[in-house]
């Protein structure tokens, strides 16, 4: 689509790998497209590539470089949309503040793709209301994702969403009506069929907030998948080449997702330099940019329970922790037991320790949602965030599909693990959790969120828990009062633990 006198319809600010693969896949869809960043080699390395992958039967340029902000003002048709890829932060304020200030107008719409704390964008909004329509929009799928559909996640004011909303469906990925992803790795030749991988979210940091659970879904869901090739490979003694074949088949089953696909990949790969297995040369510490975090501490700050995410993020910090292990290492000893299990019967409950762990944390990412939309007052639809998960995300998996299935069955579900099919895949395959926990116990290997997960399921499933205990303990240390079995809930007691007889109060609520 040429627009007049080199007008465009979307101007970039950021081109490094998001916002160039992003810029390209709006040019795909014939969107003429104008991009700014303060490193000049990120501008001429995008235009460089669009000229590259530019179709022949298109003369002009589909991408635009600007000197300048104002410069990428003057070549937007109005109401500008301005797409910005940059670190999350005092970025995206510092940017907004300049745009103002080289003429941006009320009706335009800055669209904050990065990963930014939901509550930034809450504020944003608010910040520049009547100046500017602040709308976020989270991104998932790294730089293939944003090449060729990515899943995106809009929150903000629903008139800027009508506005966005043919933009987005045509650049997000796409699923067929089995939920199967569509993909196409081909510049200049984009999947235009099917059902986008985008759905309007609700108002202000909703998208944001959706991405960050997403991303705390994908803390847990890597580090099961760690988790189960770390018993697999010190149970069984198999090479990581092995594991990543076992995972290839995996792959074929109900574990299907993008994430044991390229873990399957990762673990049949080579070091150049050594020939060794390329897992075994990468230093165990893991890296985290904090969105799993964040997830953890809103689940925490509500009262969620998502041991699951939390031992996922607590993993990573365990990790990074190489000295003091390699110190613990010799000081701490484990007492072991070996298992008499055999190899194929370890292999199918790490199977299904592993599909179980994964429904809980999935449960768990869900839940955190709904937990927010009291706290934020939205209304989210559970049914469409599984729906755009299926395709173009990091989580991306077939299971998506069953959960999507879940909520539109029944939108107010209480909980994942209550919904039919769910329920009966965990009442068939939980032994292979509880297995799992038992050889992870009895070799000393540790499996964080797989224990969690167990615990979490065997918790939720509880009509009765110890908590009478602990509130008894509270109440005897502190006067913090019970609540009776036999009385109505919020009716509150105290007893003189201490005295003679132990008189009751009841304290009047
Ligand atoms: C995605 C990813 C992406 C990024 C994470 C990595 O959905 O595309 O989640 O956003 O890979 O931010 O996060 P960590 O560095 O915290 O692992």
């Amino acid at each position: 689509m040429t627009l007049p006198n080199h007008r465009c319809n979307i101007g970039f600010i950021g081109l490094g790998v998001m916002g160039k693969n992003l810029a390209l896949n709006l040019a795909d869809h014939g969107y003429q497209v104008a991009g700014f960043d303060l490193d000049k080699n990120k501008v001429a390395d995008t235009l460089a590539t669009e000229a590259q992958e530019r179709p022949s039967s298109i003369t002009v340029p589909r991408i635009i470089g600007c000197d300048s902000l104002a410069d990428l003002l003057g070549k937007l048709v109005k109401p500008r949309v301005i797409v910005l890829l940059v670190p999350a932060g005092n970025p995206v304020d510092a940017i907004c503040d300049e745009l103002l200030a080289s003429g941006l107008e009320a009706d335009d719409i800055v669209v904050d793709c990065g990963n930014s704390e939901w509550t930034d964008t809450i504020r944003r909004e608010k910040k520049y209301k009547n100046q500017l329509k602040f709308f976020g929009t989270a991104v998932s799928g790294g730089e293939v994702g944003a090449r060729f559909g990515p899943s995106l996640m809009p929150g903000g004011d629903a008139d800027s969403w009508q506005y966005l909303k043919p933009m987005w469906e045509a650049v997000a990925a796409k699923v067929d009506a089995n939920g199967q992803p569509l993909e196409s790795r081909i510049p200049g030749q984009p999947i235009t069929e099917g059902e986008p991988c985008t759905a309007y979210l609700g108002p202000n940091g909703a998208g944001h907030y959706v991405k960050m659970a997403h991303n705390g879904i994908e803390y847990a869901d890597m580090q099961l998948i760690c988790e189960a090739y770390h018993l697999l490979r010190s149970l069984l003694g198999y090479s990581p080449a092995q594991i990543g074949q076992l995972f290839e088949q995996w792959n074929l089953g109900v574990l299907n997702s993008y994430l044991i696909e390229i873990t399957a990949d990762i673990l049949q790969q080579v070091d150049n330099k050594t020939g060794a297995p390329l897992v075994d040369i990468i230093l165990d510490s893991a890296g985290q940019k904090g969105t799993g975090r964040w997830t953890a501490i809103s689940a925490t700050q509500m009262g969620v329970p998502a041991g699951i995410i939390n031992e996922a993020v607590y993993a990573r910090a365990l990790s990074t922790l190489t000295e003091q292990r390699a110190h613990a290492a010799q000081k701490l000893t484990a007492v072991t037991e070996p298992t008499d299990a055999q190899a194929d019967e370890i292999k199918a409950h790490i199977h299904d320790a592993l599909y179980c762990a994964k429904i809980c944390a999935y449960a768990q990412g869900f839940q955190i949602m709904k937990a927010a939309q009291s706290e934020y007052d939205w209304q989210l639809n559970f049914a469409d965030i599984a729906k755009i998960w299926r395709g173009g995300c990091i989580i991306r998996a077939s299971f998506l599909q069953k959960i999507t299935a879940a909520f539109t069955a029944q939108p107010e579900l209480e909980n994942l693990l209550l919904a039919d099919y769910f329920a009966e895949q965990l009442a068939e395959k939980q032994t292979g959790l509880r297995q799992a926990v038992v050889f992870a116990a009895q070799a000393g290997i540790p499996t964080p969120t797989f224990f969690s997960a167990l615990a979490y399921f065997d918790g939720y499933r509880s009509e009765v828990l110890p908590a009478n205990l602990l509130q008894a303990q509270r109440d005897y240390f502190g006067a913090h009062t019970y609540e009776r079995v036999d009385a109505s809930r919020g009716e509150k007691f105290h007893t003189n633990w201490q005295q003679t007889g132990r008189p009751e109060v009841k304290i009047s609520t």
